[in-house]
Order: C-alpha cells, then sequence, then structure tokens
C-alpha cells in the first residue's frame, strides 16, 4: 500500500520517537491483528529491547497479556550473559486472568529463562475494598509490593479499554461508567482517556501510577492496528521510555492520531 512505500519502518520508528520524546521505538513489519507470526516477531523484538536494557542485578516488573506471554516465550539470552542476581516479579495481583497469561507465569517464565530470580503475588486482580485493607497490612505481601516499586524496569502489555473491561469480567455499570469517561485504553490496571488522562483505576496491589512516574525504563510492547488508539492514548500519557509496535499500529498513529 501507498503508506507503506511513504513510511519505512525506520521512518516510522523515528516519527514516532520524536512526536513523543521517546528514547528509542521499534515498529516490526505486519499487523498483530492479522497474524499470529507478527505477534511472535513483536514478542522476539519485545524480548531484545527488554534484554538490551537490562544490567546484571536489575529488577523488572512485568504485566501480563498475550503480548507479554510472547514476549517470554522469545526471550532468549546470549550465552555469556548472567543474570543470577536480576529478579522478576507481576506489576501487580492479577489471578483473574486465565493462568498462562497472569502476570505471575509471565514473571517466573522469563526468570527461569534467564537464570534470574522471581516472586510472585498471590492476590487477585481486583479486590474488594476490605480484602484490600487485610492484604495490604501483610507482612509478605507488603514485601513484594515493595520489591515491585523498586523495579527499575517496567515491561508491560497495552489494551484497549472495552476490550480489556470484558476480559476482566468488570460489572456492567463500571464498564458503563469507564466508557462515558472516554477510556480507550488500559495498562497496568489504568484506564486512560485519549488524552493520555487516567479515568479510571482497578482497586489492586503492586505498581502505582506515582512508581510508574519514577522508574528508569517503561517498556511497552503492543500491536494491531485496532490498538493504535490505546497506544496513542498511553504515549500521551507519557512515561514510555522504549515502545516496540507493529507497523499497522505504526501508520495508523503516524497518519491518523
Ligand atoms: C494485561 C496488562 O494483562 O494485558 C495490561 O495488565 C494490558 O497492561 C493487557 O493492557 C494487554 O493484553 P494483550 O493480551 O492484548 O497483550
Amino acid at each position: 500500500p501507498v503508506v507503506k512505500e511513504l513510511f519505512g519502518l525506520a521512518n516510522l520508528e523515528e516519527a514516532i520517537r520524536q512526536s513523543y520524546g521517546l528514547r528509542k521505538v521499534v515498529v516490526v513489519p505486519g499487523d498483530c491483528d492479522a497474524s499470529p507470526l507478527v505477534k511472535r516477531e513483536l514478542g522476539r523484538a519485545g524480548a531484545r529491547a527488554l534484554l538490551s536494557s537490562m544490567n546484571e542485578g536489575d529488577g523488572v516488573a512485568v504485566t501480563g497479556g498475550t503480548t507479554l506471554a510472547e514476549v517470554a516465550e522469545q526471550l532468549n539470552p546470549p550465552h555469556n550473559l548472567t543474570m543470577k542476581d536480576s529478579w522478576f516479579v507481576p506489576a501487580r495481583g492479577g489471578l483473574g486472568e486465565s493462568l498462562e497469561i497472569q502476570a505471575n507465569t509471565i514473571a517466573s517464565g522469563m526468570a527461569k529463562r534467564v537464570g534470574a530470580g522471581y516472586r510472585l503475588l498471590h492476590v487477585p486482580d481486583l479486590l474488594g475494598k476490605e480484602a484490600y485493607e487485610s492484604l495490604v497490612h501483610d507482612p509478605n505481601i507488603e514485601d513484594i509490593v515493595n520489591m515491585i516499586r523498586q523495579a527499575r524496569i517496567v515491561v508491560h502489555g497495552i489494551g484497549d479499554a472495552m476490550e480489556m473491561a470484558r476480559r476482566r469480567k468488570l460489572e456492567p455499570q463500571v464498564t458503563e461508567q469507564i466508557r462515558k469517561e472516554g477510556a480507550v485504553a488500559e495498562s497496568f490496571g489504568y484506564y486512560f482517556n485519549e488524552d493520555g488522562v487516567v479515568v479510571h483505576k482497578m482497586r489492586t496491589l503492586g505498581l502505582r501510577l506515582e512508581d510508574i512516574m519514577k522508574t528508569e525504563t517503561v517498556i511497552g510492547i503492543a500491536g494491531g492496528k485496532s490498538k493504535a488508539k490505546a497506544i496513542h492514548a498511553v504515549l500521551r500519557f507519557g512515561q514510555e521510555d522504549i515502545l516496540v509496535i507493529d507497523e499497522a499500529a505504526a501508520v495508523e498513529i503516524v497518519t491518523q492520531l
């Protein structure tokens, strides 16, 4: 297509990098929505971005999701790399999603692939007020939550707000409220409108917005034309350092948004 000729991948990367003041942008060819192979490539590029950002001893907090699961699967460190003093943690509790794509599973999977340590957070994604109050003061949970907040690197997926509300089985009136508030994106438990303003947050344990603002390296990984709006909203939120997306989303962001 014409757009592809006008915008080579490197040009797309540079255009997005400059518009949003990012450290690095990687665009893989294709559209994740159309092909699982593209999603695998996205995972591979995400894995490379993570490995090149990591130093021995670093703490890494990861979200869940199918994209991050692909990143975990593609994490193949070079032989000479030692990461035994590094550690992985889930960014938040997440027992609500299916096991394969929970942040706990992804954190432990990544740690094993690079020979690093890991700690898990066994609490649900969505907590009632009372459950939250009692868990937040549990010493073991406090311990891991403190680790999560000290992570030097955060790796996260980005989802369409309504899609994630459905997947998390939010109550209909909550979903409706989020929709009315104009949410287009969801990431790490926060819902953002198209200007990148947080319009809703989930009561959950782990990484908070203020932690993300202090994180040295935030890596966002997402792809598919259907996620362009969501990715754009999270970019406007402005905490991303490294962005790994696909061509379909990139073209949409550069030409439409
Ligand atoms: C969730 C993350 O697990 O995955 C979110 O917590 C993200 O930050 C979502 O929005 C994206 O999921 P997927 O399957 O589209 O990669």
